[in-house]
C-alpha cells in the first residue's frame, strides 16, 4: 500500500470522512509538501467549515511516524513525508516472487566524450539503474547500455585544436576541461578545414588520428568511471556511436531496398509525412551518417543480440521527436519489434543546470 492510501484509509478511520483517492492533490510547490488534501468538497456534509475539518484531519495524524509534519493551509491539510521511514518501508515490505520473463535493454547514460557529464546524464544513469534493479528484483534479465557520444565531426576538430596548442600533461591532470577547452579555442580560432581534414583521416583509420581518439576516449571515461563508482552503477555493454560504424551501410541498405529514401538538401532522408512527423536524416551526400542513422543500427543490433522482450531509452524529453521518429522508421522498414521500444523521458530539473564533477 502506498504513501496515499495509507493515508486515505488513516483518515478513514479516525474521522467520519470517506476520502478517494482522487480527491488528494499534488502540491505544486515544494514547500507545500508531499501530499495535500483540499477539504472544501466536505464541508456541507459535515457542516462545518473546510478549514476545520482540515484542522481535525492534522490533529488526529499529526503524530503518525510517516508524516514530519502536517500543517494547515487555509481549506487544505498539506501532508510532508517521513522520507526515511518510508524508504526503509519499501526496501522491508515482502519479497516479491520474480514472476517476469524476458530480457530488457536499457540505453542509460550515455554521456558525451570530452564533455563534462551533465544534471541530465546524471537523472538518466540513476533513473536508468532504478528501473534496472525494479525489473530485475521481479524477475527480468536486464543489460545496461552506455551508448557513449564517441564519434562525430567534432573529433576532427579536437584533433586539430590538440595538434595546434594541447599539452598532453594538462589533459591527463585534468582531462575533460582540458578538451572542453581546446574544443571551445577551435570555435574561436581554429581552421575549419584542417578539423575536417582529421575527421576523415579518422573515419579512413589514419594511425595518429585512431590513436589520439582513442586517448580522448580513454581519459573521458576514466573521468565517467569515477562518478559510476561514486553512484554503484555498472553497465553491461558501453558500446558508444563509434561501435555502430562498420553497421551504418546495412541499414542505409535495407532503407534503400524497401525505396524509403529520398534525397533532400544534399542528405537522403526517410519522409514521414503520413505519421505527422519531420523527415528523419539518414545520411548527407558528403556521406557522413547520422545520430539517428546510429540509432537505428543500434537498435537492429539490440534485438539481434539480446533479444529484448523491451527496449528502453532513458533519455531527456527534448529527444522526444528522436525517438518516435526512429521507431517510425523501423516500422515503415517492416520491423515488427519498434512497439517494443520505449522513450522513458525526464524534464529539465529547475534552477541552473550544473555539469557534474568528479
Ligand atoms: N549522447 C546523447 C546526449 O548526450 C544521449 C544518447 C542517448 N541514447 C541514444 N541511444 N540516443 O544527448
Amino acid at each position: 500500500m502506498d504513501v496515499k492510501q495509507q493515508t486515505q484509509k488513516k483518515i478513514a478511520n479516525t474521522l467520519a470522512l470517506t476520502v478517494t483517492i482522487e480527491q488528494f492533490e499534488y502540491p505544486k510547490q515544494l514547500d507545500h509538501g508531499d501530499l495535500a488534501l483540499p477539504c472544501f468538497r466536505f464541508a456541507k456534509a459535515l457542516k462545518t467549515s473546510p478549514q476545520q475539518i482540515a484542522q481535525s484531519i492534522k490533529q488526529a495524524l499529526q503524530t503518525d511516524e510517516m508524516y514530519t509534519k502536517i500543517e494547515v493551509v487555509g481549506g487544505y491539510v498539506n501532508f510532508f513525508f517521513h522520507r526515511e521511514r518510508i524508504a526503509a518501508n519499501v526496501l522491508l515490505a515482502k519479497p516479491v516472487t520474480p514472476t517476469h520473463q524476458g530480457t530488457v535493454t536499457i540505453d542509460m547514460s550515455s554521456p558525451n566524450i570530452a564533455k563534462p557529464f551533465s544534471m541530465g546524464h546524471l537523472r538518466s544513469t540513476i533513473i536508468g539503474e532504478s528501473l534496472a534493479r525494479m525489473h530485475e528484483h521481479v524477475g527480468f534479465r536486464t543489460v545496461k547500455i552506455n551508448h557513449l557520444g564517441d564519434w562525430g565531426t567534432q573529433f576532427g576538430k579536437l584533433i586539430s585544436a590538440y595538434k595546434t596548442w594541447g599539452v598532453k600533461e594538462e589533459i591527463e591532470n585534468n582531462p575533460i576541461p582540458e578538451l572542453l577547452k581546446l574544443y571551445v579555442r577551435f570555435h574561436e580560432e581554429g581552421d575549419e578545414e584542417e578539423g575536417r581534414r582529421w575527421f576523415k583521416q579518422l573515419e579512413d583509420g589514419d594511425d595518429e588520428a585512431v590513436q589520439l581518439w582513442t586517448w580522448f576516449k580513454s581519459e573521458s571515461l576514466k573521468e565517467f568511471k569515477k562518478i559510476y563508482q561514486r553512484l554503484g552503477v555498472g553497465f553491461d555493454a558501453i558500446t558508444g556511436e563509434s561501435f555502430y560504424n562498420d553497421r551504418m551501410g546495412a541499414v542505409v541498405d535495407v532503407l534503400k531496398e524497401k525505396r524509403l529514401l529520398i534525397e533532400s538538401d544534399d542528405a537522403q532522408v526517410v519522409p514521414l509525412e503520413e505519421q505527422n512527423l519531420p523527415p528523419c536524416l539518414i545520411q548527407k551526400n558528403d556521406g557522413a551518417t547520422l545520430y539517428a542513422t546510429r540509432d537505428l543500427a543500434a537498435a537492429i543490433y539490440r534485438k539481434e543480440t539480446y533479444e529484448f522482450t523491451q527496449s528502453l531509452y532513458v533519455v531527456g524529453h527534448e529527444q522526444s521527436l528522436h525517438f518516435t521518429q526512429l521507431k517510425a522508421v523501423l516500422k515503415k522498414a517492416g520491423f515488427h519489434w519498434p512497439d517494443a521500444m520505449e522513450h522513458v523521458p525526464f524534464a529539465h530539473s529547475l534552477g541552473r543546470q550544473k555539469d557534474v564533477h568528479t
